[in-house]
């Protein structure tokens, strides 16, 4: 049985978490291959008597909140193990079972003084910072490039730990006090407190990538769950403003040893608008009335740092993008139910880039920063969506923009949502078969 990926068709937040927890009760595996704790997926769960339970995670794959799921944390990923057992504690305390949690030997620990990397970079940095959530992403995969990083099964061995932390320090405390003029990290108290999880960790690790490979032997499906989303990819996002990991669909290989032919689909999410937290280049950005109505109704503020989030209008030409670099089969258009009540809907379909006219990504990064989006103006509906469940129960205008924008990125849309909850979509063909 073959493999299928979940990615982010734009900056992130696009809905990933809830269609991970959709699918969770077709698949027998669901992956987290790519970030660490700078993701923030919300899934809404709705109770028989009507409750909604909100459950608000960052390292855990969104896959653990399915009973029958085994949510793999894969070598892709950047661990933080101070949060990783504080979720899994909030959710064992809300009566999750979060036993089945399996985590890879060579992914990447975060340790303190990359935290402390991370927030004295950006200071650093000032007006040109990135804007990233502090988290220590960015540094421990740098490390993970220089190969002075400290990994899962490092933990398990004190004395190779100590080596490992030992080298790494004694390049990164000559940063921290004579670049940053901050302290420098102390090799002793860094290995007793990453020692401090290892007693806990030791049952959940394991070769993922050999567990997996047998999981495919046996039929079982395998879902990859990105975190973040293809502009924020470190090759093909709008670099520097992107995050330091692989959050493409290629990033699903690498990041959790599943090879490039077991995987048979591909699903982008994408948002019915645009949202960008932190820095950086975003052509369909609005400053007006309508980008607050977005923000407001769109509850756009960020699960993992609460900043409010950048809005804008939809942008096909980056849709399209996504389309090309992850080779998307099936789109999931999220939060269709927020463009309820705009009388008209511009959708980006191109750029003006001083007089001449882009119909892909410029290639050039200074282009894409003075792309002014070249719109087209769609008739927007005024009624609730929310209770919709068919293609057909939506409003001849609701139907006509998922027409026009499955035209302009060039997939299907095989999914609508139409509110967070669980059932709150409209399934317009399987995603996993
Ligand atoms: P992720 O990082 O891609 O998993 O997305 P986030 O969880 O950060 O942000 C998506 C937000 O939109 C969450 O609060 C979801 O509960 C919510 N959401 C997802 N799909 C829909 C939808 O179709 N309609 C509405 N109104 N909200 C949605
Ligand atoms: P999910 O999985 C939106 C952004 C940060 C910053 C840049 C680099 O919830 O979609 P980092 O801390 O990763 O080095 O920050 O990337 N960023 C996200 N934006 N959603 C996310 O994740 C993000 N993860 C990182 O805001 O601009
Ligand atoms: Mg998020």
């Amino acid at each position: 049985m073959p493999a299928v990926v979940i990615v982010g068709a734009q900056w992130g937040d696009e809905g990933k978490g809830k269609a991970t927890d959709l699918l969770g009760s077709a698949v027998q595996y669901v992956v987290k291959f790519n970030g660490g704790n700078n993701a923030g997926h919300t899934v809404v769960i709705e109770g028989r008597d009507g409750t909604r339970e909100k459950y608000a995670l960052h390292l855990l794959p969104s896959g653990i909140l399915s009973p029958n799921v085994v949510p793999v944390i894969g070598n892709g990923v950047v661990i933080d193990l101070e949060v990783l057992f504080a979720e899994l504690d909030g959710l064992q305390e809300r009566g999750v079972d979060t036993s089945r949690l399996l985590v890879s030997a060579s992914a990447h620990i975060i340790p303190s003084y990359n935290r402390t990397l991370d927030k004295v970079t950006e200071r650093f940095l000032g007006k040109r910072k990135i804007g990233t959530t502090g988290r220590g992403i960015g540094p421990t995969y740098a490390d993970k490039m220089n190969r002075i990083g400290i990994r899962v099964q490092d933990l398990f061995d004190e004395k190779i730990l100590y080596q490992k932390v030992e080298a790494a320090l004694a390049f990164k405390n000559q940063v921290l006090v004579k670049i940053y003029n901050t302290r420098a990290a102390d090799v002793d108290e860094v290995v007793t407190e990453l020692r401090s999880y290892a007693d806990r960790l030791a049952p959940m690790v394991t070769d993922t990538s050999l567990e997996l490979e047998r999981a495919l032997d046996e039929d079982k499906v395998v879902l990859l769950e990105a975190g973040q989303a293809t502009l924020l990819d470190v090759d093909h996002g709008t670099y520097p403003f992107v995050t330091s990991s692989s959050a493409t669909a290629g990033g699903a290989c690498t990041g959790s040893g599943i090879p490039p032919t077991r995987i048979s689909r591909v699903i982008g999410i994408l948002k019915a608008y645009t949202t960008r937290v932190g820095e950086g280049p975003f052509p369909t950005e609005l400053f007006d009335d309508d980008g607050e109505t977005l923000r407001k109704v769109g509850g756009e503020y960020g699960t993992t740092t609460g900043r409010p989030r950048r809005c804008g209008w939809l942008d096909t030409v980056v849709g399209r993008y996504a389309t090309r670099i992850n080779g998307v089969t099936d789109f999931v258009v999220t939060k269709l139910d927020i463009l309820t009540g705009f009388e008209k809907l511009p959708v980006c379909v191109a750029y003006d880039v001083e007089g001449v006219r882009h119909d892909e990504m410029p290639v050039n990064q200074s282009d894409f920063h003075h792309a002014k989006p070249i719109y087209e103006y769609l008739d927007g509906w005024g009624e609730d969506i929310s209770g919709c469940r068919t293609f057909e129960d939506l409003p001849e205008n609701a139907q006509r923009y998922i027409l026009r924008v499955e035209e302009l990125i060039g997939a299907r849309v095989s999914a609508i949502g139409v509110g967070p909850g669980r059932h709150e979509i409209i399934a317009r063909h399987s995603l996993v078969d």
